[in-house]
């Protein structure tokens, strides 16, 4: 049983997964030396040009670009799809205002699952549905729970935009210019699948008992919060506004690491160079710190970013997505606890990808842990414990 291949009896143990294939797949590749990213063969610095969030979607669960009609019917099954259960809307006005909103779309997609007719239908045709479903909501839980929390009106969705305007339209209770919406829309496309990281790898985990499709994104959900993966947009941006002038970026990087902490928004277990999304909204938050006039931050950034390559660089730690995805959308006029749950409003789409291919043979997750602990402890009834 285990790999026993250390050479001294015990089990290699492969901490944090570190190297380890749990599947074949064809959707996502990450080359972590080159510093590409495909999604089904296709370059993601083509999809953020030319693609839009509706047809990364698509891409992502059918393995093909959608023609002009699937496209037309997939937009519009979506935007049909948005509106909420007002059981939810009544939900999430019970949350105590301070809930992070990535604990409140938690917190719904579970609720969302127990409102739903289709919850423990295993079939394909009923999961693309709840899939439907889910990446349709997620959005207008997101802007529900930030209005309701905020005192203000809840704003409904509305079939005719797509997912990236409309989410804007939601949160702000404004229509975005058309430039601002592609910008979200690049976003959502740029979050939305990642192979086998740890949000997609939960789900997995779930997938693999045979649950409904709301649990699997439960726990994938759970798992993207944290700052070491999709926290860290979060994380990232708390620590760049706190800085007060791009001179001082040295010093902060220079402090940050003397005191053992980590530069967030920087490193990856796969990509020992940059991550070409960062690069993308690197350009994506110059054009926005043009447009604000919040020209501090990008200089800020830039400047963290130039001392963190310096000293990191030679590990192999850069600038992750969530380095400049941070600086997008908070200088697109987000709130910083909004961007994890801006990330599950993308990622959703490869969650539920990776799900479904690894039904297509699925397998229960079960691996090892090895025993360190004693093998003879003699059982001392309680009233005889000193
Ligand atoms: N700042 C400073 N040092 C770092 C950083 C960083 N951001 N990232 C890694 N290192 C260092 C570690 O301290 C460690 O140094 P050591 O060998 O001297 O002990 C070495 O690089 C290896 O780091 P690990 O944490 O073991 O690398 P791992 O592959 O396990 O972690 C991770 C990858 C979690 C992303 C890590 O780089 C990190 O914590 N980054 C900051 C958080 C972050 O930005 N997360 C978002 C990732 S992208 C995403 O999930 C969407």
């Amino acid at each position: 049983m285990g790999s026993l291949d250390d050479g001294t009896g015990r089990p290699r143990i492969h901490k944090g997964l570190d190297d380890v294939y749990v599947k074949e797949t064809r959707i996502c590749l990450v080359d972590g030396v080159k510093g590409r990213l495909l999604y089904y063969g296709y370059d993601i610095r083509d999809l953020a040009k030319f693609s839009t969030f509706e047809e990364t979607a698509y891409l992502l669960w059918h393995g093909r670009l959608p023609n002009r009609e699937a496209l037309a019917a997939f937009t519009a099954e979506l935007a049909a799809n948005r509106p909420i259960p007002k059981e939810l809307v009544a939900l999430l006005k019970d949350l105590p205002k301070n809930t992070a909103p990535i604990d409140a779309v938690r917190t719904a997609v579970s609720a969302l699952g127990a409102l739903d007719p289709d919850l423990n239908d295993p079939s394909r045709t009923a999961n693309l549905r709840k899939a439907l479903r889910l990446t349709a909501k997620i959005p207008t839980v997101v802007a529900a729970f930030h209005r309701i929390r905020n005192a203000q009106r809840v704003v409904k969705p509305n079939g005719k935009y797509p997912t990236a305007t409309d989410y804007l339209r939601m949160l702000t209770g404004k229509k975005p210019d058309k430039r601002t919406a592609r910008i979200m829309d690049v976003a959502l496309i740029l979050h939305a699948d990642h192979s086998m990281n740890a949000g997609s790898f939960a789900a997995t985990v779930a997938a693999s008992t045979l649950p409904d499709l709301y649990s699997c994104i439960v726990a994938a959900i759970a798992t993207l919060k944290g700052p070491l993966h999709g926290g860290a947009n979060e994380t990232a941006i708390k620590a760049l506004l706190g800085i007060e002038s791009p001179e001082r970026a040295g010093e902060f990087v220079h402090d940050t690491l003397a005191a053992g902490n980590k530069v967030w928004g920087f490193g990856h277990r796969v990509y020992k160079t940059w991550d070409p999304r960062a690069i993308i909204l690197r350009d994506v938050a110059k054009e926005l710190s043009g447009r604000t006039g919040n020209e501090k931050l990008f200089a800020v950034a830039r400047a963290v970013e130039e001392a963190g390559v310096a000293e990191l660089g030679p590990k192999g730690i850069y600038p992750n997505v969530d380095y400049y995805a941070g600086v997008v959308y908070y200088l697109l006029g987000l709130a910083p606890d909004l961007f994890p749950a801006t990330f599950a409003v993308a990622r959703i789409s490869g969650w539920v990808a990776q799900v479904l291919e690894y039904w297509e043979d699925n397998r229960i997750m079960r691996p090892l842990d090895y025993y360190v602990g004693p093998k003879e402890a003699v059982y001392v009834p309680l009233d005889q414990r000193t």
